[in-house]
């Protein structure tokens, strides 16, 4: 497994290992991370894995996407054990680059996607999604991968980045990949390691609430009102698990509906103690 820290050099791996092979059939996978990575990263690079003939993960902890008052600074990094497991999940290529690499002295382009970087979590993190698509356009530019995995976990960043690749006629795939949970159902996220054994029960709220909302639907509920007032009592009942959005949206326009239809996006997000955690469904 080779690492690179420029963006030419992993345009030049994926160049060279387009034309390494006859007929086309190559297929080069990119998992965008921001390392830490865990199970939930694991099933993204096998999805890679599975679906590619070449795969490169990044790990960039990206500056732009994190507020002011944000977590940056202390944001989990872990290079040395990422990179060990990247090479025992079969990855090719590890790309760190550094920030001055990604944003070189004076860089003054970013790509927004406008209105939906404005809900769910760009609503309470104002600049974070334009941060995102970004940093994911200038990784999607510099690999130029057939396919992207992301997680479904960041559902309303799915919606970003998909909204980008098909408004900038980007020729990358994006492939949506399931939550991964704990044994408990507590979503998997590089900031549950912020939680104390306390915070990491009360976690466990937003996945009762997803759960709560399941098994309505699954019993016929449909009313956006309803549903949400249900969860709401779940959060109700941890008073400690301050709730930020609990939403039944449309999850390619990020907008509100009324009634819960077979892909729409049912999803919490709340802080627990001084770590925002998020949690969601699509429903069936
Ligand atoms: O989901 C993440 O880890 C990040 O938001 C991403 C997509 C790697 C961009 O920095």
């Amino acid at each position: 497994m080779e690492v690179l820290r420029t963006v030419e050099e992993l345009r030049g791996w994926s160049r060279s290992r387009r034309r390494a092979k006859d007929g086309g059939a190559q297929r080069i996978g990119l998992a965008p991370t921001m390392g830490a990575l865990h199970a939930g990263h694991v099933s993204l690079i096998r999805a890679a894995r599975a679906a590619c003939t070449d795969v490169a993960v990044s790990i960039f902890v990206n500056p732009t996407q994190f507020g002011p008052h944000e977590d940056f600074a202390r944001y989990p990094r872990s290079f040395e054990a990422d990179c060990t497991l990247a090479e025992a999940e079969g990855v090719d290529v590890v790309f760190a680059p550094a920030v001055e690499e990604m944003y070189p002295a004076g860089a003054a382009t970013f790509v927004e996607v406008e209105g939906l970087s404005d809900r769910l979590d760009g609503a309470s993190r104002p600049g974070h999604f334009r941060g995102v698509a970004t940093v994911v356009a200038k990784l999607f530019v510099a690999a130029e991968p057939d396919l992207a995995f992301f997680g479904q976990k960041d559902a309303a960043q799915v919606a970003v980045v998909k909204r980008m690749t098909a408004d900038m006629r980007l020729a990358t795939e994006i492939v949506v990949c399931p939550i991964v949970r704990d044994v408990d159902g507590l979503a998997l996220s590089s900031r549950n390691a912020y939680l104390s054994g306390e915070e990491r029960r009360q976690a466990l709220t937003l996945n009762r609430a997803v759960r709560r909302v399941e098994e309505l639907v699954a019993a016929g509920e449909r009313r956006a009102c309803a549903l949400i007032a249900q969860a709401g009592a779940i959060f109700a009942a941890e008073p400690e698990v301050r709730l930020n959005y609990v939403v039944l949206v449309d999850w390619a326009t990020l907008e509100p509906v009324e009634i819960a239809v077979a892909g729409t996006l049912f999803a919490v997000a709340a802080w627990v103690g001084s770590t925002r955690l998020i949690d969601n469904t699509i429903l069936s």
